[in-house]
């Protein structure tokens, strides 16, 4: 099985907008940062929360007491449970950038009638309706 997985169109995902989608079993947050588009693991490296769903942010730096500068373009992802703070574009920690990663993950972005050649895997989920409730079916979807 390939491991490049079709997930969205592009136009689907606003610049500083983001999407949490399941790919392999694993929940991943993809990031539109100024066109560019980053995927990073939806699971915090200290107790797990749902990393993906945290504050973003630019970074404040500071070279002499009283004077700071803030940078907008640096973009910081704060987990929503005790505020570790991960660059977007690599996962790496900004408090422990040498001993703590978010698993980062490649993002492309292909044009559709590439994507007609493979090899690539479009996930799909069995949806049924059971009296007043939406059943989601995590289960592969198999041909009859
Ligand atoms: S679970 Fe993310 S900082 Fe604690």
């Amino acid at each position: 099985m390939s491991g490049r997985h079709v997930v969205a169109r592009a136009a689907d995902l606003a610049d500083g907008e983001r999407m949490i989608v399941e790919v392999g079993g694993r929940s991943i947050g993809i990031f539109n940062v100024g066109g560019e588009y980053y995927g990073l693991l939806n699971r915090c490296p200290h107790q797990g929360a749902e990393m993906c769903k945290g504050q973003i942010g630019g970074t404040v730096s500071s070279s002499v007491p009283g004077e700071y500068h803030y940078d907008a373009g640096r973009k910081l992802l704060m987990c929503p449970w005790h505020g570790w703070e991960f660059d977007i574009r690599t996962g790496q920690s900004y408090i422990d950038p040498t001993g703590t990663r978010l698993r980062a993950f490649g993002i492309d972005v292909e044009p559709g009638a590439k994507l007609v050649e493979g090899p690539f895997v479009a996930e799909t989920i069995d949806v049924s309706v059971e009296d007043d409730y939406l059943v989601v079916n995590l289960r592969p979807r198999r041909s009859k």
